[in-house]
């Protein structure tokens, strides 16, 4: 094997770009990718071997470079954190978007008739799924918190009886990290005898920090709560750096029968060639640091979320926090404050994401720039009413300011 040289000017271009990088990151702390972990052990692997885990990872395949072991290995690491019952198939996608896609189209396998049901708090990568597939989507309403109404769902879903339903939740909305409530959702198609149907859950960020709660205060999420399927993303809590995600079903889905005659393996993913190298990294995260210290790094995430909320409160800039979250929902900080900071608004509201790798001293930087804006004081933004419902803040209440603005009596 040869080393790709360097040719004139690359190398003074990476060291450039690599410290422009380094320098944006600070500010960027409104998308949930955690950047503590590094993989130095796995470099010659990662940059010198090509690996292709290409169609089923149960199916080796002819080809030998891949590393189909480990990623059913991963597949059983997650799938066991999300109780998937035996019998359970899934492989590492291209992230989660891929995995809803996958879900949905299993769904279709099983009902060419099937309707979708998904929240207006859904990523946009459901509606996608839904569109490239041709499939009718019924958007749910959400309540005051970004979670999926389900009185609302059961009427739309008793308005189609007669018809198959996916309905996919969501365990940690993007913009709030709101978390649907599975067992409610499959109480709902039971109460309406809605047999033919599948619930996915998107648990893109929160799949794995709510895993490793304790027994008591972990919500009703996952395959024991009723959920059919489940995909997480790997860049985002697993700090996987390269963009990748797990997918889990209960069963393995009907697809295409017998093996691609080239690659020898069946093809019962998305894409045909995988990566080879992602799987190693989340087997990498999943068991350097093992459920404990994973578990240690969600609560950090979630002491940091806390701090976020409590100075916030005490300048009085209107807030909230779901339960468990590492993400504080926030009205929308004034132009100057956006420029610098990367907070995926929405131009009413913006929410930080207090990711592993986001740090104290950014949150305190971030909080110095809204306190010297003179607009600091929101006047026509409404922040969603989360505090009111949802977490119990240990700071005292924002100022009245808030509440009319919650109230939304400046809409
Ligand atoms: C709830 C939710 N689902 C899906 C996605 C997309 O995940 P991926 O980038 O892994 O495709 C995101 C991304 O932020 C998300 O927040």
């Amino acid at each position: 094997m040869t080393a790709v040289p360097a040719a004139a000017g690359t190398d003074a271009m990476v060291a450039r770009l690599l410290a422009e990088l380094q320098d944006r990151r600070r500010y960027d702390i409104g998308f949930p990718g955690a950047t503590d972990l590094t993989f130095p052990a796995l470099a010659k692997i990662v940059t010198g071997q090509l690996l292709n885990n290409v169609g089923d990872p149960w199916d080796e395949g002819h080809g030998h470079n891949h590393t189909k072991d480990i990623e059913r290995r991963v597949v059983d690491l997650v799938a066991d954190l999300l109780r998937a019952p035996a019998g359970r198939w899934g492989y590492v996608t291209t992230g989660a978007s891929e995995g809803t896609l996958h879900a949905l189209n299993a769904a279709w396998q099983d009902h060419p008739d099937v309707v979708v049901y998904a929240s207006a708090a859904a990523h946009y990568s459901v509606t996608k799924a839904a569109r490239l597939l041709k499939l009718p989507l019924v958007q749910i309403r959400t309540d005051a918190t970004g979670r999926m109404d389900v009185t609302d769902l059961a009427g739309e879903l008793a308005r189609r009886r007669d018809r198959p339903a996916m309905v996919v939740a969501t365990a940690g909305t993007t913009m709030s990290e709101a978390v649907d409530d599975v067992t409610a959702i499959r109480e709902v198609c039971d109460d309406l005898a809605i047999l033919r149907r599948r619930i996915h859950v998107d648990a893109a960020l929160s799949g794995i920090p709510l895993a490793l709660l304790p027994e008591k205060a972990r919500p009703g999420f996952d395959f024991t709560a009723g959920a059919t399927s489940m995909v997480i993303s790997g860049h985002k809590f697993l700090s996987t750096l390269m963009p990748c995600g797990v997918l889990i079903h209960d069963r393995r889905p009907a697809g295409p029968a017998g093996r691609v005659v080239y690659t020898g393996s069946a093809d019962t993913t998305i894409t045909g060639s995988r990566s080879g190298h992602t799987p190693l990294l989340l087997w990498w995260a999943l068991t350097t640091l093992g459920r404990r210290g994973l578990h240690r790094r969600a609560q950090q995430s979630r002491k940091l979320a806390a701090y976020t909320q409590q100075q916030l409160t005490r300048i009085g800039w209107p807030h909230a926090r779901n339960p468990h979250a590492f993400t504080v929902t926030l009205a929308q900080p004034p132009a100057a404050v956006m420029r610098k900071w990367v907070l995926a608004g929405d131009g009413q509201t913006a929410h930080i994401v207090c990711m592993p790798g986001v740090t104290q001293e950014q949150i305190d930087e971030f909080l110095d720039d809204l306190r010297a804006s003179d607009l600091a004081r929101p006047r026509l933004h409404v922040v969603p009413d989360l505090d009111a419902a949802v977490t119990p803040l240990r700071a005292p209440r924002p100022r009245a300011r808030r509440s009319r603005v919650a109230r939304g009596e400046l809409r």
